[in-house]
Formats: C-alpha cells, structure tokens, sequence
C-alpha cells in the first residue's frame, strides 16, 4: 500500500439555489418527473461566481483546516470540464490567489469521471514529503441550454476538493488499488462545448451556432453504460485491493441520477448505508460531485479515520474511474 493522506476536505457552492418548480417557468417540466427521475430536488446556479473563484474558495478552505502555508503546496490540480478560460487554466489561477508558489499547476478534463482521475494522478506524482490540493470545480450552467428540458434539468455549479499529503510515516491514509477505462468510440453520447471553428478560410457552419455549445445526451445510453461499468469498474478495482465490498465504509459515486446510484448497489449488494447521496440538493456537478459529497460525510462525522472507501467516477468520453483508498 502507497501513503496517500487526506488531511483536509472542502466544498464551495454558489449562494443562488433554484429549485425544480423554477425550472418550470422556463420549460415543459415537473417537479415530480425530475424528483422521480433523478433524485433532484434543486441545484446551485454560479451568478456572481465563477469555476476559479469556486475553486479557490475550497483551496482556502483546505489550506486553513490543515494549518499548511501555501508555499508548503507541491501540487495543484483542478479537474473541470466548465473552466473560465482555455488558458490560464485554473490551477494557475488557483496557484496565484493562495500564493503557493512551489506548486506546479494544471488542469485535467475527464468530465465527471475528471476527480478520480485526479486521485490517480496525485497518487502517482507525490514524493514522500509532498503535499498537493485535488479540486473539482464546475460551472456547467454555462453549458447548458436551460430551454432543453432533456438536460437542463440534471445539472448544477460547485466544487469541492482534498489537501493529500504523501507523508513517509503516517498511520493512516493509504492508496489502495484503482481501475480506470476509457470508451471513446462512445463519446458522441455526451457532448457539450464545441468550439466554433471559425476563421477567414472556414467553410464550416457546424460549430459556430450556439446549439452544439449546449450539453447534448443520449440519456438511455448514458444512463446503460453507467449501471454497466460503474459496478465493473468497482469489482476490479476491489479485485486489486485484495478487498470485498464488504470492507468498504462507503462509496462516494459519482451523483449523476439517484437511480443509477441505486442499481450500482443493488448489482454490487450494497447496504443502504454504503451509499452516501447528496444529488437531492445539488444536482449533477460532475468533476465537483465526490468531493462535495466526501466533504459532507467528513463534516457529519459519517466517516472515520483508518475507514476504506471507494471513489467512482464516470461520465463524457465515455470514461469511468475507480479509487480504493483508506481515509
Ligand atoms: N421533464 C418532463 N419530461 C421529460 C423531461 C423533463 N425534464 N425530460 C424528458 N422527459 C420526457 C421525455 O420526453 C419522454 O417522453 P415520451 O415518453 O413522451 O417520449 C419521457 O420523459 C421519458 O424520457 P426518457 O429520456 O426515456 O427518461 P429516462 O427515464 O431515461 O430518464 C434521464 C432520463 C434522467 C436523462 C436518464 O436517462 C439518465 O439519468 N441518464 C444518465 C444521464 C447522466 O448520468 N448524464 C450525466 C453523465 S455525467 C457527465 O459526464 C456530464
């Protein structure tokens, strides 16, 4: 087993809350379809905010609860699929507010599968001694049609993050095992921010509208591949961490659609408890959506030191990534 502490985690949520009846002022929708459908009962809308001050706020937040200076930061990744910029990317920016000089810094886009990527990396990259912050930071408001009652519905901005430390002594904290696949050849399931291709020999017209801008999805086949993968990816994952389901605390999964968290552990057969949700209120906030919810489980005392939890992540590319790991 690899050294991999978690010291600190944060979240950050845009004040603006809109709730399911809001949205049926702007398409044909109800509060009882989205609730039965997915499990949303409101999401945060970024007015004000934006996906780096959202990410700075947990990178302030993770820098006070462990009591480190910023300069003490090695490495800043930000995984997001919804940046403010093509560049800077917002690890940078992230780099600049808090100061941490030190720090090497770049994002990653593995849309919602995005954060345990990055638990990948980090574990990968860290040195004995090396510290880094993982943040998931989304504003997919921008990427959504909110006239398009197909996708508007599941979405919502936040971010949340971890302070991981690779210290050659602790007790606990330790990477345990991951698998990760990518599908590409589905990738057209899901889409959302082609770039216009336009310049003064451009013939194209394809990605110049606003429409390709908007999250476009093949719900049912989304929805397939993830009570599909989602359950494989966990069994190899534990396969390789020499664990059974029944030695995890907790699945922090991806909070896509409840009804997909749901299948996962009625394939898996998992307890009730195993299954931490948090979708009610924030919809889906893709890279954002397993720090949040960890977060969350750390604050209300629901996880403990020396605990085994499994992370999953999946969604665009199509991609789907599993993280074993002892808090
Ligand atoms: N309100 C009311 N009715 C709606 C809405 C809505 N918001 N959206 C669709 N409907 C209608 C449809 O038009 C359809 O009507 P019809 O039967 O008259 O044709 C009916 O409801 C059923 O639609 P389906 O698409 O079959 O509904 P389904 O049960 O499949 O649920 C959903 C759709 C929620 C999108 C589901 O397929 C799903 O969750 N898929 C996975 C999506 C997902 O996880 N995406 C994120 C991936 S992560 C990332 O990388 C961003």
């Amino acid at each position: 087993t690899t050294n991999f502490s978690i010291l600190a985690s944060a979240k950050a949520l845009p004040t603006t809350k809109v709730t399911n009846q809001e949205l049926t002022q702007l398409m044909a929708t109800s509060d009882d379809w989205i609730k039965q459908r997915t499990g949303i009962r409101s999401r945060h809308v970024a007015t004000d905010e934006t996906t780096t001050s959202l990410a700075v706020s947990v990178a302030q937040q993770l820098l006070q609860q462990s009591r480190l200076a910023a300069t003490a930061i090695d490495l800043i990744i930000v995984a997001t699929m919804s940046p403010d910029y093509l560049t800077p990317a917002t690890a940078p920016q992230v780099q600049a507010a808090i100061g941490a000089e030190k720090a090497i810094a770049f994002d990653i886009n593995v849309a919602c599968a995005g954060f345990v990527y990055g638990m990948q990396l980090v574990h990968q990259y860290l040195q004995p001694g090396q510290t880094a912050l993982l943040i998931g930071s989304e504003t997919l408001s921008r990427l959504v049609d909110w006239h398009d009652r197909s996708t508007a519905v599941l979405f919502g901005d936040g971010a949340g993050g971890l302070l991981i430390t690779a210290k050659p002594n602790t007790a606990t904290g330790h990477w345990l095992g991951g698998h990760y696949a990518t599908f590409g050849a589905d990738g057209h399931y899901l889409t959302a921010g082609q770039q216009p291709q336009v310049n003064p020999w451009s013939t194209r017209t394809d990605g110049a509208g606003s429409n390709r801008w908007a999250f476009q999805m093949n719900g049912r086949r989304v929805y397939d591949f993830a009570t599909k993968q989602v359950p494989h990816s966990i069994e190899q994952a534990l396969m390789q961490a020499r664990l059974e389901s029944s030695d995890i605390k907790a699945f922090v999964l991806h909070q896509a659609n409840a009804r997909i968290v749901k299948s996962v552990g009625q394939k898996l057969n998992l307890a009730t408890e195993q299954l931490p949700m948090n979708i009610a209120q924030y919809g889906n906030t893709a890279a954002a959506s397993e720090p949040i919810l960890f977060a969350e489980m750390v604050a209300q005392k629901q996880v403990q030191r020396g605990d085994k939890l499994v992370f999953t992540g999946f969604g665009g590319g199509l991609s789907v990534g599993s993280a074993v790991i002892e808090y």
